[in-house]
């Protein structure tokens, strides 16, 4: 995984056209982007169902690009193994589902992914505490988990910099991805909170010259 003071512009498959998914792809890898973010929802840990491991294999099969892969699901335990048999690179899973959290995380890094955890947009910084030196990728999420085109929610940012301050002073070396909201007016807060892996939807996918936003987000 890239150091973590790389700046990650990752595009959310939600906010992609799904009648002409193989081209939406091939766009984002064309404008430049770094990994293509893949929002999988089961209608249980939030209020909305999107794809699921077949979906995952057929981008993976399809395309060549590292798979960020974002499980807002109650029971990543239970789907583990098909999200890494599909290809997935990275797995972040959320501190509110249903499961043992340290195990899964152990379980995809020893599948070796890499793994991320997720705190939604009301859930408080210390409810991921005891597993930030388990972890490649901390996402805060910067809406309430569910659906694109939503407001960021500022208060979020203030996990973003208890994050940042957590890594420094224990000397870890996470990514911070925020994800939610996320657009040219709300990215210079977001990274001058500390966050460095970017997801964005409607204000990637959203957009008809997809290569020029990404090269704005890169400028920022
Ligand atoms: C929603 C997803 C987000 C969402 C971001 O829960 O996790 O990735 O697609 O979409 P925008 O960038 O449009 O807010
Ligand atoms: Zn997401």
């Amino acid at each position: 995984m890239l150091p973590c003071s790389q700046r990650i512009i990752a595009p959310s498959l939600l906010a992609a056209d799904w009648s002409r998914l193989a081209d939406e792809c091939s766009r984002a890898i064309r404008a430049g982007v770094d990994w293509l973010h893949l929002d999988v929802m089961d209608g249980h840990l939030v209020d909305n169902i999107s794809f699921g491991p077949q979906f995952v294999a057929t981008i993976h099969r399809t395309n060549d690009i590292f798979l960020d892969v974002h499980l807002m699901i109650d029971r990543p335990d239970h789907f583990l193994d098909r999200f890494i048999k599909a290809g997935a690179d990275n797995i972040t899973v959320h501190v509110e589902a249903n499961h043992d959290v340290g195990d899964t995380l152990r379980r995809i890094r020893a599948a070796g992914l890499t793994c991320g955890l997720a705190i939604d947009g009301q859930t408080p910084f210390a409810a991921a505490e005891p597993w930030l030196d388990q972890i490649d990728l901390f996402l805060v999420m910067t809406i309430n988990a569910g659906f694109g085109g939503q407001a960021l929610i500022p208060e979020t940012l203030d996990k973003v910099r208890a994050a940042k301050a957590w890594r420094e002073a224990h000397g870890l070396s996470y990514h911070i991805e925020v994800d939610g909201g996320v657009h040219n007016g709300t990215l210079p807060d977001v990274l001058a909170a500390g966050a460095n892996a970017i997801v964005a939807g409607t204000a990637l996918f959203g957009v008809p010259d997809m290569e020029a936003a990404v090269r704005h987000f890169r400028s920022l």
